[in-house]
């Protein structure tokens, strides 16, 4: 949480040094790129579900793909698109303002969604059935977080 925070704080700074363009924007810039994160996100888990129901014809190639880039993504460092006050409260976001309170918490989510995107990079090359076993926990993983921290969305 400390370190979250003090990057968040030095991302303010940098905002201020580098002028008001992008000062001005700076909470819109940071939900706009988690929001973009976490469509990327839907993409990729998109990509196994289709499989998984059987929409889409198993490719190993192409769940690797899918499965790899989830564990890509999940290892960008993200502290800096939650700068606090970016909540559904005071923002454009779906993001519940309890998030800042529950910072351990959202990080063991965020681990746990992590160790599933894993689990399924191994599981998505062996074969559908394998795929389909580690859907259950990745996608659970998502709902978890969403669940506890995004308001409900349409
Ligand atoms: C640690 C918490 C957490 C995890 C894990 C997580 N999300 Fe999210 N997600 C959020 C929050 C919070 C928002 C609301 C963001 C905002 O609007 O500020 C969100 C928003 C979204 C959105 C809507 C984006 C938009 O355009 O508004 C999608 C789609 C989404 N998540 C997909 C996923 C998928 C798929 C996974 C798993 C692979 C995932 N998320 C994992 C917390 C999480």
């Amino acid at each position: 949480m400390k370190r979250a925070f003090t990057l968040t704080a030095a991302t303010l700074s940098l905002a201020v040094l580098t002028g008001t363009a992008f000062a001005d924007g700076h909470i819109d810039h940071a939900i706009k790129a988690r929001q973009s994160q976490m469509n990327l996100y839907a993409f990729n888990l998109g990509a196994l579900g289709a499989m998984a129901k059987g929409q889409v014809e198993y490719d190993a190639e192409a769940a690797t793909k899918a499965a790899t880039n989830l564990v890509t993504l999940m290892s960008l460092d993200q502290s800096m698109y939650w700068p606090q006050g970016s909540d559904s409260g005071s923002a454009k976001s779906n993001t519940k303002a309890d998030m800042w309170a529950n910072f351990p918490d959202v990080m063991a989510k965020g681990k746990a969604t992590y160790e599933a995107a894993v689990a399924m990079q191994t599981a998505a090359g062996t074969d559908l059935e394998a795929l389909r076993g580690a859907m259950g926990a990745l996608g659970g993983a998502c709902t978890a977080c969403h669940k506890a921290y995004r308001e409900p969305m349409n």
